[in-house]
C-alpha cells in the first residue's frame, strides 16, 4: 500500500488489460501498485470459493462448449452446478455476449482479444496465496477488496457463502487483518450479519434499484441522509455507483451530496468503476474523471479496471 491518502483498487484485477479475475490480471495489477485487489466471490457445487463476477459461467469461459447439456431452464450455466474439478476444465476469456444471431462478440471490443490466450477460473484461496507471494516476493503490503457475491441466492440454493469465505480468509491468516481486507456486498442483511462475526470493515455497495440486485435492497431510500445514517450504524464504508457520486446537472458535471453525507458520518467513499473505454457521459478523458472524484467530491478510493492511470494520477498529484 503506498500510505495515507485515496486507494487504488484494482477492479476484478488488471481488468482493461487482461481477462477480469484470472491470475494474470492480479498479478498486472499488483506490479501496477495497485493498494487493494478486487475478488467477486461465488461458490462452487462442492462448496469452493472462486473468483468470479457472475454467479453464471457463460460470459466469461468456454462452459457451453465443453458441459453443453448441463445449463439450467434459463438457459444460462451456473458455477453452483459445477463442481471445482469440472470448473478446472474451462477456459477463460474476455467479457463477451452473443447477438440475436448467435455470434459471440467481446464486451469491450479495444481490450485483450477475446479468442486468445490460455486462461483459467482461480479459486479465491489459490489467489490470495498469488498476492501474499508477490507482496513477500516484491516486499510490498497489497490489500484484498472481496465481495460476497449474491448471498441471498446462495441462501436458497442451500448455500452460506458469508460463512465459506470468511473460512477462507481465516485459513490464510487474513481474517484478524482488518488494515489488509475489505469485505463487501449489495446486500445490507448480509453486512449487517457479518457486522459481529469479524473484525474486517465492510463496505455497503450501492446499486441501481433498477438493476434487480439479489435481495431487492432499496438504493434509493439508502441514498437519503436517514439511509447513510443506517449504513454507518453497521459498515465502514460505502462502495457507490459512479454517477451516484458525479452526474450531469443542470449546469454541466455536478458532485452529488451523497459523499459529504458519508464524511458527515465518518465512513468511506469508493465509487465503481473508472474504465478509460466507458467513461460517463460528458468526461472526455480518465483524469477529469479522478479530478471530479478526489479532488472535488474527495473520495477515499476508486475501483478501476486501469490500475496503472488511477496510480500515475495519485501520485503526481501535489
Ligand atoms: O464491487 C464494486 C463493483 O465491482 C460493483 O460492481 O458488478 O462490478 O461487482 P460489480
Ligand atoms: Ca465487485
Amino acid at each position: 500500500m503506498s500510505g495515507a491518502g485515496p486507494i487504488v483498487i484494482a477492479h476484478r484485477g488488471a481488468s482493461g488489460y487482461l481477462p477480469e479475475h484470472t491470475l494474470e490480471a492480479k498479478a498486472m495489477a499488483h506490479a501496477m501498485g495497485a493498494d487493494f485487489i478486487e475478488q467477486d466471490v461465488v461458490l462452487t457445487r462442492d462448496g469452493i470459493p472462486i473468483v468470479l463476477h457472475d454467479i453464471h459461467l457463460d460470459s466469461t469461459t468456454d462452459v457451453e462448449h465443453r458441459f453443453g447439456g448441463r445449463c439450467r431452464e434459463d438457459g444460462r450455466f451456473y458455477a453452483l452446478d459445477f463442481t471445482l474439478a469440472e470448473i478446472r476444465q474451462l477456459r477463460l476469456h474476455e467479457r463477451s455476449y452473443k447477438d440475436e444471431r448467435g455470434r459471440e462478440h467481446a464486451y469491450f471490443p479495444t481490450r485483450f482479444p477475446l479468442g486468445q490466450g490460455e486462461f483459467s477460473l482461480p479459486t479465491l484461496e489459490e489467489e490470495i496465496q498469488l498476492l501474499a507471494g508477490l507482496d513477500r516476493s516484491r516486499g510490498t503490503r497489497t490489500g484484498l477488496y472481496v465481495e460476497i457475491k449474491a448471498p441471498r441466492w446462495h441462501a436458497a440454493q442451500g448455500m452460506d457463502i458469508a460463512t465459506a469465505v470468511l473460512e477462507v480468509l481465516q485459513r490464510t491468516g487474513y481474517g484478524d487483518r482488518p488494515e489488509r481486507v475489505f469485505l463487501q456486498c449489495f446486500d445490507d442483511q448480509t453486512l449487517i450479519a457479518l457486522k459481529s462475526r469479524t473484525p474486517l470493515p465492510l463496505i455497503q455497495l450501492i446499486g441501481d434499484n433498477a438493476w434487480g440486485e439479489d435481495g431487492g435492497v432499496d438504493y434509493d431510500a439508502m441514498r437519503t441522509p436517514e439511509g447513510i445514517a443506517r449504513v454507518a450504524s453497521y459498515a465502514q464504508g460505502i462502495g457507490p455507483w459512479i454517477p451516484q457520486v458525479v452526474h450531469q446537472g443542470q449546469s454541466g458535471l455536478e458532485v452529488t451530496d451523497l459523499t459529504r453525507q458519508a464524511k458527515r458520518h465518518q465512513i468511506l467513499v469508493h465509487p465503481y468503476t473508472l474504465r478509460k473505454d466507458q467513461l460517463p457521459e460528458g468526461i472526455e478523458d480518465p483524469d477529469q474523471l479522478h479530478q471530479l472524484l478526489f479532488d472535488q467530491a474527495g473520495v477515499d478510493g476508486l475501483f478501476t479496471d486501469f490500475p496503472d492511470i488511477t496510480r500515475r494520477y495519485l501520485d503526481s498529484r501535489p
